[in-house]
């Protein structure tokens, strides 16, 4: 429908000209999960979720974007040969590395050979691009990021259509998750922020989290965070990641899943319509150019404290 409508937009008055093959793409809708606290469920909420919407029938790729301590392939019981590692040394294309599990998902595993995409040279740079340029056609890109307000974690949400906030009841969980939509926003004002409370031992629990993220955030950040719904603390997903199988197939009947599901359809029914006609190259083109931006902004700020007196008395 509304991938329809940007195609249309894009074929509009260029009846003369031929379309190359990345400009006939549907766009690839980009969903960042990140947190302030570390531990609250991201990665478990990506790998359930890339399924359940592949289960809706779409295709997902999910992005390894907690470099350092990557695991969606351990949550799949996968243990990857090649990794992002690869793809940016140039022994691999990135389409290479790609693994397609028996979930309906496929997945770009993280590298752990080392821990910033932040610091990459320009060609290792240009390795990444012309991978993510060559992609096939996916509706959706999950992106699993670390905990924290790091520019590797900003970099990989600035690109993002949406932005889930994941947080668990805890004071210092939601603390921590004011703390994230306040470094986004300091940043931009017109992302999709959305706040998800995993955990949760009560639906008025979960509400009354997630009102709590909206309310501090509307009032000192006059932003306005959508409330995704929440998922209940459940046995069945320590389980399923004991078991390494994803719990929305493993257990479908438990709580948690039945909440994912939940999930799942408000998600699909309430995105935005305008995602990027760069695809998913412009994707981690934004990556760079925000991790730069964020450099060249400590090193003003660096400079400016150098030239600034320092004693006032
Ligand atoms: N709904 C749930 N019910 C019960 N336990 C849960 C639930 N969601 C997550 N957990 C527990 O929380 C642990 C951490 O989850 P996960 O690894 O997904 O968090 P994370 O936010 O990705 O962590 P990190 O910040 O380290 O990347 C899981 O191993 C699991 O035991
Ligand atoms: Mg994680």
């Amino acid at each position: 429908m509304d991938q329809a409508a940007n195609l249309r937009k894009l074929t509009e008055g260029t009846t003369n000209l031929k379309l190359v093959p990345n400009q006939a793409r549907p766009m690839t809708k980009i969903i960042a999960i990140a947190s302030g606290k570390g531990g609250v469920g991201k990665s478990t909420l990506s790998v359930n979720l890339a399924i359940a919407i592949a289960k809706a029938g779409h295709k997902v790729l999910i992005f390894d974007g907690d470099l350092g301590l990557a695991n969606i392939n351990v949550l799949l019981g996968i243990i990857p040969k090649y990794n992002l590692y690869h793809v940016v040394k140039g022994h691999k294309s990135l389409k290479d590395i790609i693994i397609q599990t028996q979930d309906g998902v496929d997945i770009i595993a993280g590298a752990s050979g080392y821990s910033q995409l932040a610091n990459l040279n320009d060609t290792q740079r240009n390795n990444l691009i012309k991978g993510f340029a060559d992609l096939d056609n996916y509706d959706y890109m999950i992106i699993d990021t670390g905990a924290g307000i790091s520019s590797n974690v900003i970099g990989l949400v600035m690109p993002a259509d949406e932005v889930i906030v994941v947080t668990t009841p805890e004071p210092t969980a939601i603390t921590d998750s004011y703390g994230l939509i306040k470094s986004i926003v300091s940043q931009t004002k017109d992302k999709n922020l959305k706040i998800l409370v995993n955990r949760v031992r009560s639906a008025i629990e979960g509400k009354k989290v997630a009102d709590r993220v909206i309310d501090i955030s509307g009032q000192f950040l006059e932003v306005q965070v959508e409330n995704l719904g929440f998922i209940f603390q459940d046995e069945e997903v320590e389980k399923s990641i004991r078991e390494q199988k994803p719990y929305i197939t493993n257990s479908p009947r438990s709580k948690a899943a039945a909440c994912l599901t939940r999930i799942t359809h408000t998600l699909l029914q309430t995105e935005n319509t305008d995602s990027d006609t760069e695809g998913l190259a412009g994707f981690i083109k934004k990556f760079f150019s925000f991790v730069d931006y964020r450099e060249k902004e400590l090193e003003d700020r660096m400079n400016e404290d150098e030239d600034s007196p320092t004693d006032k008395g």
